[in-house]
């Protein structure tokens, strides 16, 4: 039997704490549920640290709960080491995209930084959309994305 490959994923979106603890909630549970929580380390970081140390959004956290996933998780902000230590980062929108870019000035990590809407089977979105501002319903179509998307990393992965 050839060994496992040991997956290092970091999910990024602004605040760390609506879009990417939601990916890395949901990411965490496919994973388990197909017996690899062994060769995985998953995490989630904001562009922003104004929300550090703060837990996810209430309104992102029942729309978890209605989909029965278990919230976990503080917002940190992403750091220029994280683009060494992770093999895999996953951005929310284009911004998060040119942000994590930017902190990778010598351009050595690019092909590691990927939209997570790219890894999607079943949307044709852009973008996983900021559901900061809006209402109850943006959290049910960014935790539809996700999961979209998050099967599609697994399924990449494998
Ligand atoms: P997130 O959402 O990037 O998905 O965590 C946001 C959280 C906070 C703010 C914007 C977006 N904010 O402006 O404080």
């Amino acid at each position: 039997m050839s060994p496992r490959k040991f997956h290092r994923v970091l999910f990024v979106c602004l605040g760390n704490i609506c879009r990417s603890p939601a990916a890395e909630i949901i990411f965490r549970k496919m994973v388990d549920d197909a017996g690899k929580s062994v060769e995985f380390e998953i995490d989630s970081a904001g562009t922003m640290g104004h929300h550090a140390g703060a837990a996810p959004d209430p309104r992102m956290c029942e729309a978890l709960s209605k989909k029965n996933y278990s919230i976990s998780g503080h917002a940190r902000q992403i750091e220029a080491q994280d683009l060494e230590k992770f093999d895999l980062i996953v951005t929310m929108d284009e911004s998060n995209l040119n942000e994590v870019r930017n902190l990778d000035q010598k351009g050595r990590f690019h092909s590691k930084i990927r939209p997570l809407v790219s890894f999607c089977r079943n949307h044709s979105d852009l973008r996983v959309p900021d559901p900061y501002y809006g209402g109850q319903r943006g959290f049910d179509h960014v935790i539809h994305l996700l999961e979209d998307g998050c099967m599609g990393i697994l399924e990449e992965l494998r």
